[in-house]
């Protein structure tokens, strides 16, 4: 029965479950650039990067995935686990996020948000976590991943607006600050 819909799900779209597991690979591949990384901007850029995705990835999870899953599995244990663990990574999320490279611990909050995220990841895609427990199911993987999909793009379109960066120095279009101007003088 799983078999069938294994069969099916790899048409057109990305199922939900392939869609899941291409963005745990990548924050993995972001983990083992950030353990190399020597210098502090790259650090950054990369710490930001990792916070992001996850942040998208836990929101996609809860709002679509989880609820599914556990309407279909009544699986409870699994569901609250996990949601237990997306909450322990966030606290530490936003501590890394408030924080910098300048920071003596910025490196070991990386570092266990890394383990952290590691295992949740092991827990979710074990065979009898909660995305072997999702194949089994009647869920409808194909329909859920456009779902997942959608909410991503939406979520990412949303931090590019809002974490804006800075425009660089001396190049504000648009506000030329007259006040200021005439003060600085
Ligand atoms: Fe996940
Ligand atoms: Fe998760």
């Amino acid at each position: 029965m799983a078999r069938a819909k294994q069969a099916k799900s790899s048409g057109s779209g990305t199922d939900a479950i392939a869609l899941l597991k291409a963005d745990h690979r990548q924050v993995e591949e972001w983990f083992e650039q950030f353990e190399k990384a020597r210098d502090g901007e790259r650090k950054q850029e990369l710490a930001t990067q990792i916070c992001n995705a996850l942040k998208v990835h836990a929101t996609i999870e809860e709002e679509i995935f989880y609820p599914a899953f556990l309407a279909a599995t009544g699986e409870t244990d699994i569901h609250h686990e996990a949601e237990v663990e997306h909450n322990g990574a966030k606290k530490l999320i936003a501590e890394i996020e408030e924080s910098s490279p300048d920071d003596e611990y910025f490196d070991a909050k990386v570092s266990v948000l890394s383990e952290m995220i590691k295992h949740h990841v092991k827990e979710e895609e074990k065979s009898d976590g909660m995305f072997g427990e999702a194949r089994d199911s009647d869920m409808d993987l194909d329909a859920l991943g456009e779902q997942l999909a959608a909410r991503k793009a939406e979520l990412e379109g949303d931090l590019d607006d809002g974490d804006e960066p800075p425009t660089p120095r001396g190049q504000k279009e648009g506000t030329q600050p007259d006040r200021m101007a005439r003060g600085s003088r």
